[in-house]
Order: structure tokens, then C-alpha cells, then sequence
């Protein structure tokens, strides 16, 4: 039996009466730093070689301090800017990708009979100039207790409003309920009321604003967990490079907490365990390059049953899946048709020569085109491919997909 409750969300004391709310801010942010960008508050801008860096302000503290500034020692995953990541083992890896992916999943053991199973996922969006940046989250908990279980599923964007007059930036999040339910309660007798299973509420997430640094904040208090999110501007004729303070998301776990995690347990994902293999390492392991292991696992688990969801990018997974057998032939695939996702040139090309409602699906369709033909090891689709997006794409091939033999695939 499940009952769905209306959520009472810590912290800001919020009630969650529908599924979906709002948070806005118009902070000043930290002292400006570079070109275009400032940093956090307190933060100091420091001179090194001739580059502008935002440095922490207390040296117990670490971290891009444009976005964040963390305790030294906490684990933590940065997905910052145009977005590339740096995870748990402090290695940066660039996330060329328009469709979902899960940054990690984690099995956390807080008590002798409790278990968390937390997961994320992020989304990009293709912005003009060929960057992405992260556009959505989606965070989900799955705790037990004893034989009882309570899921929660919340999702988060956002979005900046220039206000050129001004120069003022406003920025809006949203955090959708997607899910809330507990299972295995006794019915409710007033449904629309707060979370009453008290051994439930430190994992429940608990949304708040940093209105001075235009972030949002999503804490689980009893898995020392907290999520940092500043989104980009959706609006084509911005340019999110720009932006007085850069989009992006980091998720921190504090020192002591990473105790809880049952690494067994856990998936290395993009976020690799510091204590686990570096993404080099199993990138070496499975005999190929880092940019197209990234690109391996960005695909492997590029869909949640929780999140939002893609058509394409679904469709492309499942061709994926079925047509390319072995792991060897999807990373054969990827060696070619990542460029699609990845090539500079190529992006910059497509988003200057088509509006952002062209060039969106269009560009998760040639990916899907060009793994299709290569894992079907389809001779004349191939051919058709290759003559036929440019036209499409009004852009040169990608040099990798230029490159593709049709007529002799592995
Ligand atoms: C900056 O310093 C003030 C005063 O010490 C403090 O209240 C505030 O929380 C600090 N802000 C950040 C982002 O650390
Ligand atoms: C930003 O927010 C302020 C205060 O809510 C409002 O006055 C202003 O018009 C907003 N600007 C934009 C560009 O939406
Ligand atoms: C995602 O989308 C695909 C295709 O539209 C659909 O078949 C699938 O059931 C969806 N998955 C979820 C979890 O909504
Ligand atoms: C190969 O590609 C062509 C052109 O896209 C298509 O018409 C044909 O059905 C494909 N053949 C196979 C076996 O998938």
C-alpha cells in the first residue's frame, strides 16, 4: 500500500502543497573577477600567472570559489561551467552530452537497520557557441528502515532573466516533487499533513537559497549530503559564458559522513571513489581513451525510471543496446560517433547556422543515425549518412565521422 503525502520540506519550513515551487533570488554575489565572472561571497580574487581566480576564503576551505567554497577533506563532485567534471578523485572529464546521465549512485548504511540508496542525474542543454551546460537534476532517495520505505524523487532547473536596463539578473528555481511516498504505513487519517514516521525525517530533502550567491541548496541531514545548483540562462540570445556568475552544480558529502557509504554497494559511475579506480584506470582497463570511456558511461546509464525523460536520447540507448553486442563495439561506435556530441567545431558550426528549436533534436537525431549505421554495420545507411548531414546540419562532417569506412566495419 502506498500513501502519498504532502511534504513538509526542513528548513525553510515550506510546504510542499502542490508538487512543484519556486524560489527566486537577484544576489550581488562576491567580488568580480576576470573578464566576466565573480566570485562567491567572501571570496578573494587572486592574480595567478596572469589568470584571475577566485580563492577561498579561509584555508580551511577548498573549491572553484566561484560556485563553492567546501571543508577541506569533504568528498565532493563539481560540475561546473561549460559543463566538465571533476569527481571524487579530483579528475576532470569533459560531459559532451545532450541526454541524461547518472553522476552517481550510492548506497549510504546510517544505522545498523537503515539503508539510503541516493542517485543523481544531470541533463545539459547545447547553448550557442557549441557549449553545454548542466540544465536539470534530478535527486532520488530510497530509504529503508527496518521493512518500511520511503521514496523520494525531486527534480530541479532554473533559469536567469537579464534585465539589460539594469544589468540585474534574476534567477528562478524550481524543485518538482516528482515522488514522495512511503510504503508499508498504516493509512493516514489526515492526509494532507507532514511526514508523521519520525524515523523518516533526517532523510528527507530539505530545499533552501543562498540568495546572496544565487544558489540553490538541497540538504539530506541525516546522509551529511548537500546538493549546490546554479543554472544557466535558457534563453538563446544570452550568453551563458557570460553570465556574472558561472552555472553549475556540486554535490558534497561531508568527511565523516563518507563513512556511511557501502562502496560494495555503490557504482563508480562518472564520480569514481576515491579510494576505487581512477576513470584512467578503467579507461586503460577497457583499452580505450578517456574522452570515449566518458562517453561510454554517459550512454550506459544515460536514463533513470525516476527523472525526466528524453525520447531520443531513450530511443538511441535502446538501439544501442540491442545492436551493438559487446562492450568493444560500443566503444568502436562512440570512437566515431561521440565527435557528433564532442566535436568543437562542429557544435560551434551547428548552433550558429540553425535556431536553437532546429539544431536541439537534430543534433540528438545525428548521433542516433550515426549509431545506428555503425552498430548495425549498415553500408548504404552509412553512406546516406554522410552524404546527407551536412546538408542537414548545414556543417562539414565531424573529421571522426568523415572518417568512418562505410564499407568495412569492424
Ligand atoms: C561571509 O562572511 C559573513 C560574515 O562573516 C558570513 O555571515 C557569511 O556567511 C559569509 N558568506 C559565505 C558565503 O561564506
Ligand atoms: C527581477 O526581480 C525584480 C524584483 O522581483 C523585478 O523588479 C525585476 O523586474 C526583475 N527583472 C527581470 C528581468 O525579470
Ligand atoms: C521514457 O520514454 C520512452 C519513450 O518515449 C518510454 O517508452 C519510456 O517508458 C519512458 N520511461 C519513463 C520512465 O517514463
Ligand atoms: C540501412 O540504412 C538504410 C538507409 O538509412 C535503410 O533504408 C535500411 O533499412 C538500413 N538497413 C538495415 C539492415 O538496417
Amino acid at each position: 500500500m502506498t500513501a502519498r503525502l504532502f511534504l513538509a520540506v526542513l528548513g525553510v519550513g515550506l510546504t510542499i502543497a502542490q508538487q512543484e515551487y519556486l524560489l527566486y533570488t537577484n544576489g550581488p554575489g562576491g567580488v568580480e573577477c576576470g573578464k566576466y565572472h565573480r566570485c562567491i561571497q567572501n571570496a578573494t580574487c587572486e592574480d595567478v600567472k596572469g589568470v584571475h581566480m577566485c580563492e577561498c576564503p579561509h584555508p580551511l576551505l577548498v573549491g572553484n570559489a566561484k560556485l563553492q567554497c567546501l571543508p577541506k577533506g569533504d568528498y565532493d563532485v563539481w560540475i561546473q561551467n561549460d559543463p566538465h567534471l571533476k569527481n571524487f578523485h579530483s579528475e576532470f572529464a569533459g560531459l559532451h552530452t545532450p541526454c541524461p546521465y547518472r553522476v552517481l549512485n550510492l548506497m549510504f548504511v546510517p544505522k545498523a537497520d537503515t539503508r539510503v540508496i541516493l542517485e543523481l542525474y544531470g541533463q545539459n542543454v547545447l547553448f550557442r557557441g557549441g557549449h553545454y551546460f548542466l540544465t536539470k537534476l534530478s535527486l532520488s532517495t530510497t530509504v529503508y528502515i527496518q521493512n518500511d520505505l520511503m521514496k523520494q524523487i525531486m527534480e530541479f532547473e532554473g533559469d536567469v532573466l537579464v534585465d539589460t536596463d539594469t544589468n540585474s539578473y534574476n534567477y528562478t528555481f524550481l524543485a518538482r516533487s516528482l515522488d514522495t511516498s512511503l510504503l508499508d504505513e498504516p493509512e493516514m487519517q489526515d492526509r494532507s499533513m507532514e511526514i508523521v514516521d519520525t524515523r523518516f525525517s533526517e532523510y528527507i530533502m530539505a530545499i533552501d537559497k543562498d540568495a546572496f550567491n544565487n544558489l540553490l541548496h538541497v540538504q539530506i541531514p541525516g546522509l551529511g549530503v548537500t546538493l549546490f545548483f546554479r543554472p544557466p540562462s535558457m534563453h538563446e540570445e544570452i550568453d551563458n559564458i557570460k553570465l556574472p556568475m558561472v552555472p553549475g552544480a556540486v554535490f558534497n558529502i561531508q568527511r565523516d559522513s563518507w563513512k556511511m557509504v557501502d562502496i560494495s554497494k555503490s557504482e563508480y559511475d562518472i564520480a569514481a571513489f576515491p579510494e576505487g579506480p581512477s576513470l584512467k584506470e578503467q579507461a586503460t582497463d577497457m583499452k580505450t581513451s578517456l574522452p570515449t570511456y566518458v562517453q561510454w558511461l554517459l550512454l550506459q546509464d544515460s536514463l533513470s525510471d525516476l527523472g525526466y525523460n528524453d525520447t531520443i536520447c531513450y530511443k538511441t540507448r535502446e538501439i544501442v543496446n540491442l545492436e551493438c553486442r559487446t562492450e568493444e563495439q560500443k566503444l568502436y561506435m562512440l570512437g566515431a560517433c561521440s565527435a557528433v556530441y564532442a566535436d568543437k567545431g562542429f557544435l560551434e558550426c551547428l548552433t550558429e547556422r540553425n535556431t536553437m528549436h532546429e539544431y536541439l533534436d537534430m543534433h540528438k537525431l545525428f548521433f542516433q543515425t550515426c549509431a545506428s549505421v555503425m552498430c548495425t554495420k549498415n553500408t548504404s545507411g552509412c553512406e546516406k549518412m554522410k552524404r546527407e548531414m551536412p546538408e542537414v546540419t548545414k556543417c562539414p562532417l565531424p573529421k571522426k565521422i568523415q572518417d568512418i569506412d562505410c564499407s568495412t566495419f569492424m
